[in-house]
């Protein structure tokens, strides 16, 4: 009988373990085919050899302007300023938060330095570059920490930034063009009052800004295409029903930051949400100095990540990239309909050469239209079925040279973004770590009192000899975790062990953690659902996990003495 059980639970687990991964990958994969198409998908106007209908914007990430650590993310940050802003000329730059980093020099301590954000708003205005292109900045985790309130004159933001002077902290910007109009959309998500390390890094939209932030989606309807930025992830966002992927689904990207590149792991995180609005975090300026181009060219959206000294820097807005397609966001139709390939070439120095080829065969040389656009007549239904690739190659005067490639289709064939990435992106990180939370605490709490007053009895002789008869490879096993159990039970039904450990971990999530000066100069109370502080609120959100590995720590020691009192005896 006992190897049956085993049999039995073997092939339960198979079966949660192939549902898990079919779930999973329909939870992880978007049916992109099954969402509406984009109106204009076949109207024109089409892609063709005119400088017309593009538009190309920059963003950059978590700068980290630190007044300890490394200055020459300042200089390289001047230089930015100065020379890719010169070249680009874009229309407006995004940068998606972490402006400084706001972290005391032994980097445990956070706290406002009014030093940094005199050098972040000195760059700005040395550079000049907000007379020559929309700055449009938004605070991260770090532009929070340490700030009691908005109007605090901690929350320098205020006055050392080019958009914290309106007074706005998330908003829209219409970028009108005789072709159409573009919204741009800041949202800030951070918290407020702001804490200060490590309770400040996730962020947190309550009903009234999650309202207010749908109220700038409703002006975007009548745009051409609604960009999103933002610093925090989605999946790093708590907001309440219907969330904060639903009022940016509009969008057909969100530009993000915050997680750098993971430690190294990922230099690009990309991600497609449900509705099939792109989420694109990008690299870190701090360690990494990305940054990245997009271009919007006949309503079709593309967009490359470079470093910093990295020229030439190339584009190809049509065909665009296959992974990146989402036709219920871009009339991706029209690519059918074009008459030309079209590339972005930018370098300091005069193009010397632009080569493209496709499917590995040289197909021409681009000739120049006006500024960094590039063209090559072609046909696409050539190319009309299936997935092929484009590759561009460029030289620069200087003799620098970039390559560049990419798959496209012109049927709508696709190529899938990393399940990885998507796994991180798309994610909610917030809801998994309560679920974890309770699994743990009904394991290693609510099972307390279970024990301590069921008695589960020894097994018979306690020995694996009694069921010989049967006895298969399971059997040893299954005595193990009875005579486990029952030595458990036998801790509990010790006083002294069992009401320290079982008050103790009921007060986890129920008892105030501590009174503290949490941000300088408010006290505040701790509690796992979340902190008052400051007259505010700020939910608990990273409080789930620490209060997992209370619960793991506190109980650990009874769970593991059973273990050798079983193995003992
Ligand atoms: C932008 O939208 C308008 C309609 O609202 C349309 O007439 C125009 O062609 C669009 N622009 C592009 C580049 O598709």
């Amino acid at each position: 009988m006992a190897s049956g059980l085993l049999k039995g639970a073997v092939l339960l687990l198979v079966s949660v373990l192939s549902w898990l991964c079919v779930y999973m990958k329909g939870r992880y994969t978007v049916d992109v085919r099954s969402l509406p198409q984009h109106p204009r998908s076949h109207q024109p106007p089409y892609p063709g050899g005119t400088a017309d209908n593009l538009l190309w914007f920059l963003q950059v990430s978590d700068i980290h302007i630190s007044r300890f650590y490394d200055p020459q993310r300042v200089t390289d940050f001047k230089q930015f300023c100065t020379e890719n802003v010169e070249v680009f000329k874009p229309p407006m730059v995004l940068v998606t938060g972490d402006l400084t980093d706001a972290k005391t020099i032994d980097r445990g301590g956070s706290m406002q330095y009014e030093v940094e954000w005199r050098t972040y708003y000195g760059v700005l205005k040395e550079t000049n570059v907000m007379e020559r292109t929309l700055w449009m900045d938004i605070r991260g985790n770090h532009d929070a920490f340490d700030i009691p309130a908005l109007h605090s004159n901690r929350n320098f933001f205020r006055q050392y930034s080019s958009m914290g002077q309106t007074g706005k902290i998330s908003y829209h910007h219409a970028h009108k063009t005789p072709f159409g109009t573009y919204s741009f959309v800041a949202l800030d998500a951070c918290l407020n009052p702001g804490p200060r390390r490590p309770f400040n890094f996730f962020g947190y939209l309550n009903e009234s800004s999650l309202a207010s932030l749908q109220s700038l989606a409703d002006e975007t309807v009548h745009s051409n295409m609604t960009i999103w930025m933002g610093h925090h992830p989605t999946a790093t966002i708590l907001s309440p029903n219907p969330g904060i992927k639903h009022v940016i689904r509009n969008g057909i990207a969100y530009l993000c930051g915050h997680l750098h590149d993971l430690g190294g792991l990922f230099p690009v995180m990309y991600s497609m949400q449900d509705g099939g609005t792109l989420e694109l975090e990008l690299s870190d300026w701090m360690n990494n100095r990305r940054y990245r181009l997009l271009a919007a060219d006949h309503d079709m959206l593309s967009f490359v990540d470079v470093k910093l000294g990295e020229w030439p820097v190339v584009l190809v807005t049509n065909p665009k990239h296959a992974m990146f397609a989402t036709p219920s966001h871009e009339p991706l139709g029209r690519i059918r309909h074009s008459t030309h390939i079209r590339v972005l070439a930018f370098s300091p120095d005069p193009m010397e050469k632009v080569i493209v080829w496709l499917d590995g065969v040289r197909f021409c040389e681009g000739s120049h239209v006006e500024g960094p656009l590039y063209i090559c007549p072609w046909n696409p239904a050539d190319y009309g079925t299936g997935l092929h690739t484009i590759a561009v190659d460029v030289s620069d005067s200087k003799g620098r040279t970039r390559h560049q490639e990419h798959p496209f289709s012109v049927d709508g064939s696709r190529t899938n973004i990393s399940f990885v990435q998507t796994v991180i992106l798309q994610t909610d990180w917030l809801v998994l770590m309560k679920v974890v939370f309770l699994l743990v605490f009904t394991a290693g709490v609510l099972s307390l009192p279970v024990l301590r007053y069921s008695s589960p009895a020894l097994p018979p002789g306690g020995s694996s000899l009694d069921s010989a008869g049967g006895a298969g490879c399971g059997a040893y096993p299954r005595q193990f975790v009875h005579k486990w159990l029952s030595r458990l039970s036998l801790l509990t039904k010790v006083d002294q062990l069992y009401y320290p450990l079982f008050c103790f971990g009921v007060y986890i999530p129920f008892g105030p953690w501590f009174y503290g000066e949490l941000i300088q100069g408010h006290y505040g109370v701790l509690f796992m659902h979340g902190t008052y502080i400051a007259g505010g609120y700020v939910p608990g959100l990273w409080s789930h996990a620490y209060a997992t590995l209370q619960v793991r720590n506190t109980m650990k020691g009874l769970f593991v003495n059973a273990l050798f009192l079983s193995l003992l005896s």
